[in-house]
């Protein structure tokens, strides 16, 4: 393939990089975005692969790469459940990181090209920021994926004097980077550069490991951003357009989801990055003194059955629990006979509703509930003083009336969608437990609120059999 044939696939393939993350913004389009996406690697593959850069005694090597690695993937991707798709995403990020170093490590002492002067010096320094950024994305990404897998504690490990050790990392790196750019042949430079890379390991695992177990859907989606930024780094020293192209593309939409889900928690982006906060991940009680007056009332399948039938307009919120108790099919099925029957029925989706960015929507569009009557937060927070009912699925710290009304809780100024506003709001979950911020919610005492208590999927298929009978 000559150069100008694989330049244009390149941009064809940016271009359809380009589409995807657009596609992938809404779920309506979002079939089409991952379409996009695998049409440009695969084009970005094979112009690589056919490239004028590849020798034929390269290809065997190539081809023996991707049928190891696609493998992997393959399986990975086949056995991975749902839940599991954070821990996933983080092991994958690592091996970004571990390519940036590879690749950093294997150009410096790449003789074939020679550089000098000016040319020379840019090229050290794209391998030196190069295996920086992948190391710190290397050993950050194992340690979130040992957190999330629930391999490693979640609690944040606080060291003393924690932001002056990572002051003098960085002064350190800073040194031995003048020293590497110094140094007058390779040998000279490996030592600098070798420490620079324990360095930013070290730092990785110091950075995730000071980061709480609730924060750490946000460090995934940070070190998604950073894995973009080490692709970027890999495009830089190899002088491959697209490379830089795509790992700018995942540099910056990582650093704006990571913006986006600080915001729906109400979390400083900052404070996340300093660490520190956030509990074992699950779901701790509150501490005894704050445990809210009042007496729950519970309600039974057959009641539901009565209360979603005699209603005119349903709001439905899912949350973790849904997707742990895969009840997303037996939701749909109740929608469906209560759409039959005149109910106007909506979902409402929470930014932050389960355990990763979108999590609810991929599971209402697997279970196939139309987009049309999937909104956001936003779109329907008003509605719910007209709602006659609003069942809650699993969910908990998204609907916390806590967030809006009480300044001291940890929650305190997060978004949430107003259930309790509706005349009547049922609650599906197994027990009094808090959620993932370890709360209590005082939604669950309040006069107008009924507690089915049980596994979702149960629960709704009792629900089911009650609304058919
Ligand atoms: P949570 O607040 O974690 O509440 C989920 C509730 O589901 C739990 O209280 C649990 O109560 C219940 N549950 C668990 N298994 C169940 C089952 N089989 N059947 C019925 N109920 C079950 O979840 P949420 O409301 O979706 O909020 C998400 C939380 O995760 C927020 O705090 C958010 O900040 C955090 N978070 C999410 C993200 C993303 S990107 N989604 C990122 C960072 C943090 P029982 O044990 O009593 O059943």
């Amino acid at each position: 393939m000559s150069a100008n044939i694989a330049t244009m696939a390149y941009i064809a393939a940016t271009i359809l990089f380009i589409l995807s993350l657009g596609g992938l913004s809404n779920p309506e389009t979002s079939r089409r975005g991952n379409l996009y996406g695998i049409v440009g690697m695969t084009i970005a593959v094979l112009a690589t692969a056919l490239g004028p850069r590849v020798t034929a005694a390269g290809i065997p090597w190539i081809v023996g790469s991707l049928v190891v690695g696609g493998s992997v993937g393959l399986y990975a991707a086949r056995k991975v459940q749902m839940t599991q798709m954070p821990e996933l995403v983080a092991i994958m990020h690592s091996l970004v990181g571990l390519a940036a170093c590879l690749v950093g490590y294997a150009s410096y002492v790449d003789t074939s090209i020679a550089f000098a002067g000016a040319e020379k010096t840019i090229h050290e320094v794209e391998i030196y920021i190069g295996i920086l950024i992948g190391a710190v994305t290397f050993s950050g990404s194992v340690i979130a994926f040992g957190k999330l897998s629930g391999k490693i504690g979640g609690k944040p490990l606080l060291l003393p004097a924690r932001h002056w050790l990572n002051l003098a990392g960085l002064l350190m790196v800073i040194w031995f980077g003048a020293k590497f750019l110094q140094a007058h042949d390779i040998q000279a430079g490996m030592m600098p550069l070798m420490v620079m890379t324990v360095i930013a390991l070290l730092f990785g695992i110091h950075m995730v490991m000071a980061i709480g177990g609730a924060d750490m859907p946000v460090v995934v989606s940070m070190l998604n951003s950073y894995s973009g930024w080490a692709a970027a780094a890999t495009g830089f020293m190899l002088s491959n357009d697209l490379l830089i192209v795509t790992g700018a593309l995942v540099g910056s939409s990582g650093a704006i989801l990571s913006y986006i889900m600080c915001r729906a928690m109400n979390r400083n982006f900052i404070s996340v990055i300093a660490g520190g906060f956030g509990t074992g991940g699950g779901a701790a009680p509150a501490a005894a003194g704050e445990q809210p007056a009042g007496e729950v009332t519970a309600i039974s399948a057959a009641e539901t059955a009565e209360l979603l039938r005699d209603s005119k307009s349903v709001i439905i919120v899912p949350g973790y629990g849904m997707a742990v108790a895969q009840a997303q099919h037996t939701v749909y099925e109740i929608t469906k006979l209560l759409r039959e029957k005149g109910v106007n029925v909506r979902f409402g989706i929470h930014p932050v509703a389960g355990r990763m960015p979108g999590h609810m929507n991929v599971l209402l569009a697997e279970a196939k509930v139309p987009y049309d009557i999937v909104f956001e937060m936003d779109e329907l927070n008003d509605d719910f003083p007209d709602t006659d009912v609003s069942m809650v699925i699993g969910a908990n710290d998204i609907v916390n009336p806590a967030a809006e009304d009480d300044p001291t809780s940890p929650i305190a100024g997060m978004p949430v969608l107003q259930v309790w506003k509706a005349k009547t709001s049922i609650v599906m979950k197994r027990s009094m437990a808090s959620g993932y911020a370890g709360v209590d919610n005082p939604l669950f005492y309040k006069e107008n609120n009924r507690m089915l208590f049980g596994d979702a999927k149960k629960m709704l298929d009792e629900v089911l059999v009650a609304l058919k009978s």
